[in-house]
């Protein structure tokens, strides 16, 4: 069974206003992870629903991205680096981006906990609550995507990946094609350019 879904079967309730607790659950050996492109059987088992962006989402969508980032990532970016990346985007902005391509959300227990864009062969955006990471959130909507994307005859999609989404896009299939920096308001952030090939040899 994948890593992930052992963990979340191991989750523990945490008490309401208790702080979040680290998983330490031991790594699965490798060979116990499917190929990343196989459908995930344990999927439709999952209390999490994946939905298109409704206009009611908006302000905890904004929530969910301020916090991946500012959680998610403090230990590959530095304090300035995560004020500049969760602040590049105003709520104006941020609304107008999500109105393009195909953004869904992932719900669990009626929260909004992730959420991703892909517009044409580009994933634009993927988050998740740091209090819901590691439960398999990111590859349900990446998947969701990923299906898309192969109705639509895409043949390659491409995605400027954090350094702590790396490990996560290489998981779905993904390979770098070498490191990059990106500007947010004057701040350098490194990043990977990275693709996956939708066609099969
Ligand atoms: C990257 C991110 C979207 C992953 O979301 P998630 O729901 O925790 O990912 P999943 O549970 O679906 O992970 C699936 C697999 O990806 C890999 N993975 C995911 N996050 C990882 C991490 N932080 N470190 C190493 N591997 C990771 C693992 O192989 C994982 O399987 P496992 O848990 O069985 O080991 C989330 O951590 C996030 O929002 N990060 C901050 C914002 C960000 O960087 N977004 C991407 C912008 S390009």
């Amino acid at each position: 069974m994948m890593g992930w879904i052992r963990r979340f079967f191991a989750k523990p309730q945490a008490a309401p206003d208790a702080p979040p607790k680290p998983l330490v659950e031991p790594e699965l050996p490798a060979a116990g992870n499917p190929p990343a492109n196989e459908p995930d059987p344990f999927a439709a088992f999952l209390p999490f629903q994946i939905r298109p962006l409704e206009s009611a989402d908006v302000s905890k969508l904004i929530s969910v991205f301020r916090d991946a980032i500012q959680v998610g990532t403090a230990d590959q970016y530095n304090q300035a680096q995560r004020d500049a990346w969760s602040q590049a985007q105003s709520h104006d902005s941020l609304i107008s981006l999500l109105s393009e391509g195909e953004t869904v959300v992932a719900e669990w227990d009626q929260e909004l906990v992730g959420f991703a864009q892909r517009v044409q062969d580009c994933i634009n955006m993927i988050y998740v609550h740091p209090d819901s990471a590691r439960v398999g959130i990111a590859t349900l909507l990446y998947q969701h995507l990923e299906d898309g994307a192969r109705v639509d005859g895409v043949s390659r999609l491409t995605a400027y990946v954090s350094l702590t989404a790396h490990d996560f896009f290489q998981f779905m299939g993904f390979n770098s094609e070498g490191e990059e920096q990106a500007d947010r308001g004057g701040v350098s952030l490194t990043r990977h350019l990275m693709r996956k090939s939708l066609v099969t040899n």
